[in-house]
């Protein structure tokens, strides 16, 4: 099938491999000239792994090409994607300006008849204001039909997520349309939950919400099991094996971050306090989540006593592993904390170090070229991301280079009785802290 994805951000750019992939033809139009640029020289302006080769593949094979006119790609698709960021303002609501002016461009452009699927993650209604939106600017007076289709990919496993999906979520009014739809997602052989559109974009918020919930929930028993000397690692287990809860996002941790959580759960109580029915239990997972940032920084403190002068590593600054993103990331606040309170903070992350150099927060840490020149002379070390590379490194290099072997691991990656064996002080999450053997 012709389909076209407006944006070409993280969701709109594995869209549209993922798309072309299966074997559709598909055109990927931003309205930022200089991505179109890069993407059609053959570079990928994000990380996200097996993206690079999917759109290499896909250009090479003429199923996927970029634009940055609305135009080219209305007129050459059967179904127009839209997948703009929707950014939330100060008051937790979120900024849909771009998904209007998407809107009102698609209809100025409109001639025949077109599907149109809102893929941005938007509150509950949205598709009844774009509707409205397109059939005011709608100038040729074509006929169109809005869907929702919302996206439950993870940045750091987007291409797997979106080629192996749980489920597809079609919100349709017309059975057209989610025909349509459905042929789009035929290939991906997954189940197909048909809904109407409201539902469908409820399903997304709600989806979000009960992951962090799940995440606050396993971080709030993390707190009960460091006050009583029980293992977070064995609770979460225990919990995880009833097939009713299940393991997954059960990981105890520093807090969610990300481009979604925060603002999704953000979105979710104003609509929810707008249409007048308060979800103030969200409220206490947004809490559980600051106070988890702040209990870790806490047992550092509580071990260091004081902060201003000491040195301390960081690994990791972006909002989870094999990703370069570093929005809403908590490792980036907790750097900035540190700094604040006149710590020398050293700085290393595999694929965030571009963009963390940019946040003015965390300016005057020191950038670091390697995991090991980040602990030369540490009297701390703090683990904030779990990527790969810090679990596999040489622990025992790592002692030897810091002058004082304490570690503070925010995300669990090691066994508390190996750390004590090489000779580090250890502190972790929802686990009694170790002294060396
Ligand atoms: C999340 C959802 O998982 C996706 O289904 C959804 O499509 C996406 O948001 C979105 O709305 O676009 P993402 O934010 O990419 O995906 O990453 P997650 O893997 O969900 O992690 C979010 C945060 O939760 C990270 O900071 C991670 O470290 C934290 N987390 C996750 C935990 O602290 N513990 C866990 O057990 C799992």
């Amino acid at each position: 099938m012709d389909l076209s994805i407006i944006g070409s951000g993280y969701v709109g750019l594995v869209t549209g491999a993922c798309f072309a992939d299966v074997g559709h033809n598909v055109t990927c139009v931003d309205n930022d000239a200089h991505k179109i640029e890069v993407l059609r020289a053959g570079r990928v302006p994000i990380y996200e792994p097996g993206l690079e080769e999917l759109i290499h593949r896909n250009v090479a094979a003429h199923r996927l090409r970029f634009s940055g006119s609305i135009k080219e790609g209305v007129d050459n698709s059967q179904i127009v994607f839209i997948a703009v960021p929707t950014p939330p303002q100060s008051d937790g609501s979120v900024d849909l300006s771009f998904i209007e002016k998407v809107a009102r461009e698609i209809a100025g452009v409109l001639t025949d008849y077109r599907v149109i699927v809102d893929k941005s993650t938007v509150p509950v209604k949205t598709g009844e204001k774009v509707a409205e939106s397109i059939k005011r600017y709608n100038r040729h007076g074509a006929k169109f039909d809005v869907v929702s289709n919302p996206e439950f990919l993870r940045e750091g496993c987007a291409v797997h997520d979106l080629m192996h999906p749980d489920r597809i979520v079609i919100g349709a009014q017309s059975e057209h349309a989610a025909d349509l739809m459905k042929k789009v997602y035929e290939p991906f052989m997954a189940p197909i939950l048909v809904t109407d559109i409201n539902s469908a974009e409820l399903i997304k918020h709600a989806a979000n919400s009960f992951l962090a919930l799940k995440i606050s929930y396993i971080n709030a028993v993390s707190a009960i099991c460091e006050a009583s000397g029980a293992d977070i690692e064995k609770v979460a287990d225990g919990i995880g094996m009833d097939q009713r809860i299940g393991r997954n996002f059960l990981n105890a941790g520093i807090g969610y971050g990300g481009s979604c959580f925060p603002k999704d759960i953000a979105a979710f109580i104003t609509i929810s306090e707008k249409l007048g029915v308060p979800f103030s239990l969200l409220k206490e997972v947004q809490h559980i989540n600051a106070a988890q940032k702040e209990r870790f920084l806490k047992s550092i403190r509580d071990t260091l006593w004081v902060l201003r002068e000491k040195k301390i590593t960081v690994w990791g600054l972006t909002f989870k592993p094999d990703t370069d993103d570093i929005r809403s990331s908590v490792a980036i606040d907790l750097v900035g904390d540190m700094l604040r309170e006149g710590a020398q903070v050293s700085v290393y992350d595999p694929k965030g170090m571009e963009r963390a150099r940019e946040i003015s927060e965390i300016k005057s840490a020191r950038f670091c070229e390697n995991a090991l020149d980040a602990v030369d002379g540490a009297e701390a070390l703090v683990i904030a991301t779990e990527w790969e590379e810090f679990a596999n490194v040489d622990l025992a290099v790592v002692k030897e280079k810091m002058t004082t072997p304490i570690v503070f691991d925010g995300r669990n990656l090691f066994d508390p009785s190996t750390m004590a064996k090489v000779g580090f002080r250890y502190h972790s999450i929802g686990r009694t802290p170790v002294t060396p053997d």
